[in-house]
């Protein structure tokens, strides 16, 4: 079992890398189904929600292959199946976003429904009104969700939430589909556009991305490509909340600010001098944050739940008090005592969350409870006296390539153990 091990009290200084989106180059993966033939993925970052969308590939008759350090070659030409297991299923709760693909290539596609995850549960109810709509039959009596879809036809379809995971599920279908979709009431995060310039580089008409209505024109053959994913804007954000609860200065190559706006405001107005340009954006803390206004989580462009731990974890040690609000998922505090296992002092009362800053954190043996909440830990443990060990890091390993590396390319001290 792995344990990150961290020293804190010490300011930060140094640049890293920005790894490529995870929640970009998932959908990717799902939509090089569509193209039946190669696909070359750059920037491609190594996270097990990679190594479980390679293990879904695999078995639905696919080939995928590391060419180099972040290089993906997919090949989905001798595709021979359309089921996806319940164990991969269970391993990765995003894999939903394989059955928009899976109908639109094979006509038909059965998979179990993806269960909760530790954020409280997570229905996938637009999704299937969506395909529906779309004119796909699914049968999703006893669990496992039996779809057929002779002929997909485009229509308009009319999302209730702006739900990422939806979006581009039907973006994918409706590549299969004759005619024209129009998505109304889409989400409009960078990972979507991201997915859109990825089927436009497969010959895909696709278009509105980024905006709450998007398009597509299907019944178009898609081809092989060679395609750059995104930097990843929630890594970003870590390790900018990083340097703000260290203290320090960090540069951070490939980071594109327009993509986490609303976090760089954030620590801004906490104190942080942040610049960015072409190569990256660089961020100098040089005093204990100040208390900011409430930070209430919303769909793009307002600011990411994925970032609501981790800012959290920045902003124990401020001068005042914040409030936090998860309005995204229902679960998405559990954090909060492992960050009171460090002296932090965080109330929740339901959606709510109040931060008061206390003078001093203390190191602590920890564990991650999900994802975001486990880089928290880290990010809090950078200010905190002593050392801090925390357990359970494969939550960690779902989205983060290298976390210990890239955490000590911005100097600090910080490794990983195995026992
Ligand atoms: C994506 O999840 C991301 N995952 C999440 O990142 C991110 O937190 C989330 O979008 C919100 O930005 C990936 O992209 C792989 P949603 P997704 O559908 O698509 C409700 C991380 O840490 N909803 O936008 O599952 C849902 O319950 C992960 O990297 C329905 O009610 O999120 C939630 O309250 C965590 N019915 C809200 O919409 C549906 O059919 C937003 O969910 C679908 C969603």
């Amino acid at each position: 079992m792995s344990h990150i091990v961290v020293r804190g009290g010490s300011r930060l200084k140094g640049e890293a890398e920005i790894q490529g989106a995870k929640n970009s180059v998932l959908p990717i993966l799902a939509a090089t189904l569509l193209t039946a033939g190669q696909v070359e993925l750059r920037g491609c970052p190594r996270l097990r929600d990679v190594d479980a969308s390679i293990r879904i590939l695999e078995g639905l008759g696919c080939a995928a292959r590391w060419e180099g350090e972040d290089v993906l070659s997919v090949d989905t030409r001798d595709l021979s199946g359309c089921a996806v297991s319940e164990a991969l299923m269970r391993e990765m709760r995003s894999s939903a976003i394989f059955l928009g693909a899976i109908l639109a290539r094979c006509g038909q596609a059965e998979l179990s429904y993806p269960g909760g995850c530790e954020l409280g549960p997570r229905p996938i109810d637009l999704h299937i009104s969506g395909l529906r709509d779309l004119g796909a039959e699914i049968d999703d009596a006893g669990g496992v969700l039996h779809c057929k879809a002779p002929r997909l036809q485009g229509r308009e379809i009319v999302l209730s939430i702006p739900s990422v995971g939806a979006t581009e599920n039907l973006m994918l279908a409706a590549c299969g589909a004759r005619g024209v979709t129009t998505i109304v009431g889409a989400a409009r995060e960078p990972e979507i556009v991201d997915l859109q310039n990825f089927l436009a580089a497969c010959g895909a008409r696709v278009s509105g991305a980024g905006s709450s209505t998007v398009s597509v024109e299907g019944g178009k053959p898609l081809h092989d490509c060679t395609y750059a994913v995104m930097p990843d804007r929630i890594a970003a954000a870590t390790y900018l909340c990083a340097a703000a609860s260290a203290g320090g200065e960090v540069f951070l190559r490939r980071a594109r600010e327009e993509h986490l706006s609303t976090v760089t405001a954030v620590l801004r107005e906490a104190g942080c001098s942040i610049r960015s340009g072409g190569e990256g954006i660089a961020c100098i803390c040089r005093d204990r944050l100040k208390a900011v206004r409430p930070v209430r989580t919303a769909p793009y462009p307002g600011f990411p739940t994925d970032a609501q731990a981790i800012l959290m974890a920045a902003m124990l040690r401020c001068r005042g008090a914040v409030m936090f609000e998860e309005n995204m998922f229902e679960n998405r505090y559990r954090h909060v005592d492992e960050l009171a296992r460090m002296g932090a002092d965080v109330r929740v009362s339901g959606r709510a969350a109040v931060v008061t800053g206390v003078e001093r954190l203390h190191g602590a043996p920890v564990r991650c409870t999900d994802l975001r909440g486990g880089a928290a830990l880290c990010v809090a443990a950078l200010a905190a006296e002593g050392e801090t060990e925390v357990s359970e890091t494969s939550h960690i390993a779902r989205g983060y390539e290298d976390i210990v590396r890239d955490l000590r390319d911005l100097g600090a001290d910080v490794l990983r153990t195995e026992h």
